[in-house]
């Protein structure tokens, strides 16, 4: 067994090195600076404690995007001179976020023991290659990204560090082949064991959802089929799935090979960024496909969003977490004793909050991000939740999970087309009848990306100032548009968590209107260079005659409000948002 030493290495703090909504991203020419991931990864083991840190199990993987292999042997390195007993690495050092979070609940090493967190190596749904993004986050023995209160710890240590452990002679570990390097340090044994996790996550996927009932969906001739994993990890779960398992063709798959530049694209499941799906599911206007697949739908980098079609039919996220909680007790096994629960982000639309009144369901909303719901989960509080962003997931795990939600829309697929002989009910059936029982929340979100910080801080400061006076605000209104309702309230989105009691203040300007309709404005946290304006609107729509409108038709009026109240082109210069979903 190869021994090693341990070195303390001097560093200097390096700014800037506070986690965002989901980790630290920045840009890989920032993380390839000598000591700054080495900075970030040490702050995190002494924010934890080193009681914590000695003997730990810890996953290390993510999405495989340029410079993870680096990183991985880095912290391979340094969780040995800190004392770690084993590290588990997913072959090539890919796993996708969900993966993760299900390893550190589900897995058991060969001596009994579990992991207790995870460095995710990951910038998600942004670009990667030399001059794009990287990132790192740290997952708890729960599952779940770090709470608040360990990120800001992480922060405070990376401002004031002055040392690393590490160990240099450690040689590379190679993670291209399964099994176990052990090696010997000044407190013992540390093992490396390089595993294929696409084998967990398939008996995960399995113990949730009926996949004999899915497997006779995808192989009837009637049912066509279509997935993009945009070359993002998701690629590798989707060919053990979608064809090993489920019988779906090989040719249903696109971009299914992980590529450490994402082939070039921007890895974020939308109408936007994931073109090629869009053409070949019939939406593209420029490339009008004559026979769409009835089913598509994509991955992000890292796995954990994703993105449903039918055959020319778009799903918003939001709508789709909506629909999978009306289905899940009868479609899928894993909900058939009932949800505990149902849990939104602020921005997302108020179409589960109707589903929820309906079924009687504890409903909670929370701030953006997907910590929030963790805590409910452990509570026993949450069974399914979503985000606009295309994020949807269960108390399966503690991440989003962007295989899952494409499995529990087959899984209630399959359920409506038990009887294949008759016409096959589609996609679009699914959120039409959804809509004609509970109503339809129109819903868009503009993204203004990149732009000036002191602009994107003004524009927000001016619409807190705003809401001192609603009667200003409704003046104002008034004389934008007389065909929108009248805004009956006006705040900062505030949250207490219900478990803890810790309260996340400043999550997102919100103008509440009389019928129901939304503005929400939010500054992104998971940015990497000058700041991202989101801007969300939506408008409840009961009347059945009135459900069947073009999306941005309907939200015309509201869209016209919040692009003139907030003064969007005079703060920031932009006449158009970078992107609409
Ligand atoms: C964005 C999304 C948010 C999601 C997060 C991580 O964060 O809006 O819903 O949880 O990415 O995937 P934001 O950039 O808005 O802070
Ligand atoms: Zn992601």
């Amino acid at each position: 067994m190869a021994m090693f030493k341990v070195s303390r290495v001097e560093t200097t703090p390096f700014e800037g090195q506070k986690p965002g909504t989901s980790g630290l991203r920045k840009k890989v020419k920032v993380f390839k600076q000598p000591k700054y991931l080495e900075n970030f990864v040490q702050s995190t083991f002494n924010a934890l404690g080193a009681e914590k840190v000695r003997g730990a199990t810890l996953v290390v993987s993510g999405d495989g995007r340029y410079f993870s292999k680096d990183a991985i042997q880095i912290i391979i390195k340094m969780s040995a001179a800190n004392g770690v007993r084993r590290v588990w690495v997913g072959l090539n050092g890919l796993m996708s976020t969900p993966a993760v979070s299900g390893v550190i609940r589900d897995r058991v090493a060969a001596d009994g023991s579990k992991a207790n967190g995870a460095f995710i190596l990951t910038a998600s749904h942004n670009p990667g290659g030399p001059t794009e993004d990287f990132g790192i986050k740290y997952n708890m023995e729960n599952g779940g990204p770090a709470p608040e209160g360990i990120t800001n710890k992480i922060y405070e240590i990376t401002t004031t560090i002055k040392e690393y452990l590490i160990a240099e002679d450690l040689p590379d570990v190679d993670i291209s082949a399964v099994g176990v390097t052990s090696f010997t340090g000044p407190e013992g044994q540390f093992d490396v064991d390089v595993f294929d996790s696409t084998t967990d996550y398939v008996k995960l996927m399995k113990s949730i959802f009926d996949f004999q009932c899915i497997q006779k969906l995808l192989s009837s001739p009637n049912f066509t089929f279509c997935y993009d994993a945009l070359h993002g990890v998701a690629g590798v779960y989707a060919k053990r799935i979608f064809v090993d398992e489920l019988g779906a063709k090989e040719s249903s798959l696109l971009n299914c090979v992980p590529k450490e530049d994402f082939g070039g694209g921007h890895p974020d499941p939308n109408l936007t960024y994931a073109k090629e799906l869009v053409a070949r599911m019939g939406l593209s206007k420029t490339h009008p496909e004559s026979n769409p697949p009835e089913f598509g739908a994509a991955a992000d980098g890292d796995a954990d969003r994703n993105m449903v079609l039918g055959k020319r039919f778009f799903v918003t996220p939001s709508d789709s977490v909506a629909i999978i909680a009306a289905n899940a007790v009868a479609a899928i096994p894993y909900f058939s004793g009932g949800l505990k629960g149902v849990a939104r982000s602020m921005p997302t639309s108020a179409a589960l909050d109707v589903v929820a009144k309906h079924l009687n369901l504890k409903f909670f909303e929370v701030p953006t991000g997907w910590k929030f719901f963790g805590n409910l989960m452990d509570a026993g509080m949450c069974s399914v939740c979503g985000e606009e962003s295309f994020g949807t997931g269960s108390d399966h795990i503690r991440e989003k999970d962007g295989i899952w939600a494409v499995l529990a829309w087959l899984n209630i697929l399959a359920h409506k087309n038990k009887d294949l002989s008759g016409k096959l009910v589609t996609v679009e059936d699914i959120v039409r009848q959804h809509w004609a029982t509970y109503g339809r929340h129109y819903y868009t979100r503009y993204d203004y990306e990149n732009v000036d910080a002191s602009g994107a801080k003004e524009l927000m400061a001016h619409l807190v100032k705003l809401q001192s006076s609603l009667d200003e605000v409704n003046k104002i209104v008034a004389g934008i548009r007389n065909d929108v309702s009248k805004v009956v309230h006006g705040d900062e989105f505030e949250y207490k968590d219900p478990v803890d009691g810790s309260i996340s203040s400043h999550q997102g300007i919100r103008y509440l209107f009389e019928d129901g309709s939304r503005l929400v404005f939010r500054l992104s946290g998971t940015g990497s260079e000058g700041a991202t304006i989101r801007l969300y609107i939506e408008q409840y729509e009961k009347d059945a005659s009135k459900i069947g409108r073009e999306s941005a038709d309907a939200l015309a009026p509201l869209v016209e409000v919040a692009l003139k109240l907030s003064k969007m082109q005079e703060f920031t210069g932009r006449s158009a948002p970078t992107v609409i979903t």
